[in-house]
């Protein structure tokens, strides 16, 4: 089960991620009934660990608060309370004086790679800025840089000439994820990465970042509703429900033996088998 206690100061710069106790509510706001005022306690105290080189799935039924607790943990919400630490320096002074201190950490891929690219400029362009924002490389070597991380993910160079349509959904999730190892994070927090992609993409990219994390050492949030996926690409798992983290361990012995009834539940359609590379797209998913 979680730990609860607070790490003390000094401690923790062992640990890639490190959340305790975060608690987050939605602002009231007026509801689409007159005269009511509705405000929504989304987060309600979760902690977690993610060490470095490990991958932490993070699964639990739509509307649980997986992408509320993404959006804290990238900086993009303020919890109403707890406190997180990456490599064992508090969040708040990683964002000080801006938020680039807490992009070389972690980087966020998400589902939407349309929302997540500027759809006016090539994707080039877009990682020539990416490269420039974050201050990495000489100007006259940024544009080798951008083709290299393009090479990492099995894009064609000739892709950077692209604009995001011109590109596949799995062509554009590879984008996204070379741009966000372009700035070298030690993180990736991965929220629904192939959730809108055809299932014969989806295993491509999975093996991408499982190749991507063992290569370069990447810790990865890999956040999904599908217990599937996140089996297969998890060394543990946290299981998420109403807001809370109601069990987490090793994903084999989570799945052999679960504890808590709704993991139980969460679980029962899911058969066995070992986290490992995701071999034949097609097959895979459909009989994980
Ligand atoms: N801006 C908002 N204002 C108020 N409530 C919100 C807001 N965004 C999300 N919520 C509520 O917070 C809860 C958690 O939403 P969240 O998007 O984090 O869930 P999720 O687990 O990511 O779901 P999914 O698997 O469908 O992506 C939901 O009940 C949702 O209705
Ligand atoms: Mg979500």
């Amino acid at each position: 089960m979680l730990e609860k206690t607070a790490p003390s100061s000094g401690e923790g710069a062992d640990v890639a991620l490190v959340a305790r106790n975060l608690q987050f509510s939605y602002s009231p706001s007026f509801s689409f009934w007159p005269g009511r005022v509705q405000g929504f306690h989304a987060i309600k105290d979760i902690s977690l660990e993610l060490k470095p080189g490990e991958t932490l799935g993070l699964v639990g039924e739509s509307g649980c608060g997986k992408s509320t607790l993404a959006s804290l943990l990238c900086g993009d919400r303020e919890p109403t309370s707890g406190e997180i630490a990456l490599f064992g320096k508090s969040f708040k002074s990683l964002m000080k004086p801006s938020r680039r201190g807490l992009a070389k950490h972690l980087q966020v891929i998400s589902q939407d790679t349309l929302g997540a690219l500027d759809p006016r400029r090539s994707v080039g362009h877009q990682m020539l800025e990416t490269l420039a924002i974050h201050g990495i490389g000489h100007p006259s070597s940024r544009l080798d840089r951008a083709a290299e991380t393009f090479k990492a993910v099995s894009l064609p160079v000739s892709a950077l000439e692209k604009f995001p349509h011109q590109l596949s959904g799995g062509q554009r999730q590879r984008v996204a994820i070379a741009r966000a190892l372009v700035v070298e994070p030690k993180i990736l927090l991965c929220d629904e990465p192939v959730s809108a992609l055809d299932v014969s993409v989806q295993a491509q990219v999975l093996n991408l970042l499982l190749d991507l994390q063992r290569a370069r050492g990447l810790s990865l949030l890999f956040i999904s509703h599908d217990v599937r996926v996140v089996r297969h690409v998890s060394h543990r798992v946290a299981i998420m429900e109403a807001g809370e983290i109601v069990e987490t361990g090793p994903t084999e012995e989570v799945f052999a033996n679960p504890a808590h009834p709704y993991t139980a539940k969460l679980l029962s359609a899911v058969p066995r088998g070992r986290r490992g590379k995701v071999r034949q797209a097609t097959a895979v998913l459909e009989t994980l």
